[in-house]
């Protein structure tokens, strides 16, 4: 069966893109993420993220999650998905995030996150 490969180039449903390394054999990896939205109205910058992957398991569809530093904000967001290869052969992730903002006072945390849910597809995905 096809494995399913976390790095290289991904692209979300809302146009959102990223590009993501793996660091080293224990699944530790970095990337860069581009939002094509914001909760702010500052302006928008290719953020870090930083992320750690199962090893594939033996549906090679593997488990991971990772955070998003913003560099542009104060707010963080988290990631977690697996990645699957669907019945076109396709790369999918499928996610949900939380995504922090910081609020001034303690009063205001109610309102601090956001949840929602993203997927994305492979842009070049490799050979094997
Ligand atoms: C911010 O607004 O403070 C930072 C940008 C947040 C973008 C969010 S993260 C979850 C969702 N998925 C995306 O691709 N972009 C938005």
């Amino acid at each position: 069966a096809k494995k399913c490969y976390l790095t290289g180039r991904w692209v979300n449903d809302l146009g959102s893109t990223m590009t993501i390394k793996i660091l080293n054999a224990n699944g530790d990896f970095s990337g860069i993420y581009n939002t094509s939205v914001s909760a702010t109205t500052k302006e928008i910058i290719p953020s870090p993220l930083l992320g750690s992957q199962h090893p594939p398991n033996r549906w090679n569809q593997s488990t991971f999650g990772f955070t998003i530093h913003w560099s542009f904000s104060d707010s963080i967001t988290v990631f977690t998905g697996q990645c699957f290869v669907n019945d076109d052969g396709k790369e999918i992730l499928k996610t949900m995030w939380l995504l922090r903002s910081c609020v001034d006072k303690i009063q205001d945390d109610w309102k601090a996150i956001l949840v929602g849910y993203n997927e994305f597809e492979h842009l070049e995905s490799r050979m094997d």
